[in-house]
């Protein structure tokens, strides 16, 4: 089965994470090492649309293990995802000969190898996003950059809070998902973390913890918001209002997105890029890299979209009784 496929292409799609580039190296350079063509699809299924398919050779992946971002740059593309998208997509791959693909990106991306594998070509997905939101998977591309970025970011941001005294209500990314602000509540030691998964709604809590912290001399407090719950500005507004603390809102943004990928995210990404080419090298389709309880996995697409993942509620306790 080993000489099965011989031309593969690779894509990132969705937003780009940290580690990306890394992901991408390997792939093609585990691609040559076996004998196998390897092509990039530039910004993902809408260049894959529109033929934008480059020869990658050991040389276009040169210095890119340390850059943040992805040099095969990304997009989103609601018309891949219908069917006609998919059999455009795929006549495409036949003529230029490839019948092997590496996916990175999230489930959607997925769903979209799994509409190119049905028709007759070989398709491997990657996780690869910095939400840490895919279900069948314990580590996602980007996630420890993003958190990393995001606590080095908060650190300042709670020196100038506790310089004026004042509370600070950060928001970071993640979608609908709460693992970025989980992570960073814990990291950066602070008073207040909600979570989109956890979060009640009841400002009016909160508000009594503000004033219960500020009565025991605490200078600052640090409430960390995920984007899934959103309305910084608004919070902070009536946090002031109701507490007299001076409260300021900050949305950290796209800043976690960028940067140069963490050692971890080098080295996961190359494993897994690696991996995705192996079992492309053995013909198989339709599968998942993970990694899963110390391992790396895979799994069918369907098989992997039915998982569910949520905040451990252990470690959602854990950050509670921590913010004191
Ligand atoms: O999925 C990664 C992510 O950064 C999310 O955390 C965020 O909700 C979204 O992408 C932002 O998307 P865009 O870059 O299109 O604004």
């Amino acid at each position: 089965m080993s000489n099965e496929v011989k031309t593969i292409a690779v894509l990132t799609s969705g937003g780009d994470a940290p580690g990306m580039n890394a992901a991408i190296r390997a792939v093609v350079r585990t691609g040559i090492a076996k004998g196998i063509n390897v092509k990039g699809i530039l910004r993902g299924y809408a260049g894959l649309l529109n033929e934008e398919i480059i020869d990658m050779d050991t040389k276009s992946v040169a210095d890119i293990i340390e850059r943040g971002g992805t040099i095969l740059y990304t997009a989103r593309s609601k018309y891949f995802a219908t069917d006609e998208g998919h059999e455009e997509g795929a006549a495409i791959l036949k003529k230029h000969g490839i019948d092997g693909l590496v996916v990175i990106g999230g489930d959607g991306s997925f769903k979209g190898a799994q509409g190119l594998s049905h028709l007759g070509i070989n398709t491997i997905g990657i996780p690869g996003t910095i939400d840490l939101d895919i279900a069948c998977t314990d580590y996602t591309i980007g996630f420890d950059t993003a958190v990393n970025t995001a606590m080095e970011a908060i650190d300042k941001i709670r020196d100038t809070s506790t310089s004026h005294e004042r509370c600070s209500v950060i928001e970071v990314m993640g979608r609908n998902a709460g693992y970025i602000a989980l992570w960073c509540g814990i990291a950066n030691g602070a008073e207040d973390i909600l979570l989109p998964e956890k979060y009640d709604g009841d400002v009016d809590k909160l508000i009594e913890h503000i004033k219960e912290t500020k009565k025991k001399g605490k200078k600052h407090h640090i409430v960390i918001n995920a984007e899934g719950i959103g309305h910084s500005q608004e919070l902070a507004e009536r946090i002031e209002k109701e507490t007299g603390m001076e409260t300021r809102a900050t949305i950290l943004g796209h800043l976690q997105r960028g940067g140069s990928p963490t050692c971890k995210d080098r080295v996961y990404a190359s494993i897994m890029g690696a991996y995705a080419v192996d079992l492309l090298a053995d013909g198989k389709t339709n599968r998942v890299v993970a990694y899963k309880d110390g391992k790396y996995v895979d799994f069918e697409v369907d098989e992997a979209l039915s998982m569910e993942k949520s905040i451990s509620e252990y470690e959602y306790n854990i950050s509670k009784n921590l913010a004191r």
